[in-house]
């Protein structure tokens, strides 16, 4: 048992399909992307033609298989896709990870067969953008507690939708979105249902886009509600039982969230490895000197033990998915790691640049800035260490 535990690969093997999408992603994000990103940093612009760019390789739903319009490949495809993206630029692989993972897995894990139809095609396609709202202007961490509320009309056809959701990533330009409300307050978290929202609707409106410290080219907002009928038939899975299907698909978009953490971690490393051999003081490179050393050394290792985190996330996602288990504590210590190794990564490289690492001239900052995100979105670091330290525990 130990012995098979201690031969186990260390990384999931890439086929012949995985290498090829590698090096197209890498050559599209290399080509397409990085020459745009500071650009589009700088403007806030949504970047919507590389999005579609993104849409028409099959990126935008990697694992959702071909018959739903996605490219029918599996997590570690997603994983590659989502490392080389954010490290051309976070922004595009933020709305890359919940298109594919917060929208797209909870309809193709919980959906009827007509709702995979109509509601994963035209997003795993790119042809349209999805989105996730759970989190509400006075719940966040505690997202069983909501306000907003959806309430059957007496014919039974209809929920009609009142309140406000905010933190939603892409909501300025989704065209759908999974939503998560109240039906049953009193219920708590086993009150919470899941709806498919067509944002073409009757009574849903947006707020304003969030003004951010980074990730400033994927658009945030709040997202109103008023009155919007939505019909029965776009309830997700059961009612009341949106809390858990929130709560799986989050264990999934925590990978992603984890692999992108990983991406601006690499991107920064890789330009304080060049830096620390081209710049000179005291007549010699700065690599050359024990203390700069000492950042390489312990920047690569945080970034080695992060990979080797997400790639047990993904065997322990594939076995849950063929037993019927969890892995939301693979997913969590993935998540939290690779996020915390990017702050100090970004920060380290940026140091190590000195001055010119402070520059918007450099990408940097823009990395530093960047990274900050990912300690928060899809659950906080202190969230993900209450979720790992329950679940060793067995507390609930
Ligand atoms: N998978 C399946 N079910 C789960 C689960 C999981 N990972 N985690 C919990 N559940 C189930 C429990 O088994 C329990 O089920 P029962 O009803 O059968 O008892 C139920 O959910 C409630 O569980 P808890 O009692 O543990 O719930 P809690 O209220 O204590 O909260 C929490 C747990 C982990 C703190 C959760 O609220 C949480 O993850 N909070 C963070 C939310 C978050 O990540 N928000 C970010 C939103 S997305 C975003 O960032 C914006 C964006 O657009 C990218």
């Amino acid at each position: 048992m130990v012995l098979k535990e201690m031969t186990r690969p260390l990384s999931p093997a890439l086929t012949e399909e995985h290498e090829m999408l590698l090096a197209a992603v890498r050559d599209f994000a290399g080509r397409e992307i990085a020459p745009v990103a500071a650009e589009y940093d700088e403007s806030s612009e949504f970047p919507i033609d590389t999005v579609r760019k993104m849409g028409e390789m099959g990126l935008m739903g990697i694992e959702m298989p071909e018959a739903y319009g996605g490219a029918g490949m599996d997590t570690l495809a997603h994983v590659l896709t989502m490392i080389e993206i954010a490290k051309a630029d976070a922004s595009h692989s933020t709305i890359l990870s919940v298109n594919n993972s917060l929208y797209c897995n909870g309809i193709l894990w919980f959906g009827t067969e007509a709702q995979k139809q109509e509601w994963i095609r035209p997003v795993a396609s790119g042809e349209e953008i999805g989105a996730y709202s759970l989190t509400e202007p006075m719940s966040g961490s505690d997202a069983g507690n909501m306000a907003s509320r959806a309430v059957l009309n007496e014919a039974g056809t209809h929920y009609l939708i009142n309140g406000r959701k905010s933190w939603v990533t892409s909501a300025p330009f989704a065209d759908r979105i999974v939503l998560f409300t109240m039906t049953a307050a009193e219920e708590k978290h086993r009150g919470i249902t899941c709806f498919l929202i067509d944002t073409r609707g009757a009574g849903f409106s947006r707020g304003k886009t969030e003004p951010k410290l980074g990730i400033r080219a994927s658009a945030t907002s709040e997202i109103i509600f008023d009155n919007y009928a939505c019909p029965v038939e776009n309830v997700l899975g059961a009612v009341g039982g949106g809390f858990k299907i929130a709560m799986t698909v989050l264990d999934a978009g925590r990978i992603g969230i984890a692999a992108q953490s990983l991406g601006i971690a690499e991107a920064a490393y890789e330009a304080a490895l060049d830096h620390a051999r081209e710049r000179q003081a005291f007549g010699a490179p700065i690599g050359s000197y024990q203390m700069i050393q000492q950042k390489i050394a312990d920047m690569k290792t945080r970034i080695e033990a992060g990979r080797a985190l997400i790639y047990q996330a993904i065997l322990a996602k594939e076995r849950a998915l063929a037993t019927g288990g969890r892995y939301t504590t693979e997913a969590s210590m993935a998540k939290l790691f690779c996020s915390e190794a990017a702050a100090y990564v970004t920060d380290e490289a940026l140091q190590i640049h000195g001055g010119m690492g402070y520059s918007k001239e450099m990408p940097l900052e823009r990395y530093y800035r960047d990274a900050r995100i990912t300690r928060i979105y899809e659950g906080t670091s202190e969230i993900q260490r209450l979720v790992i330290a329950r679940n060793e525990l067995g507390l609930r």
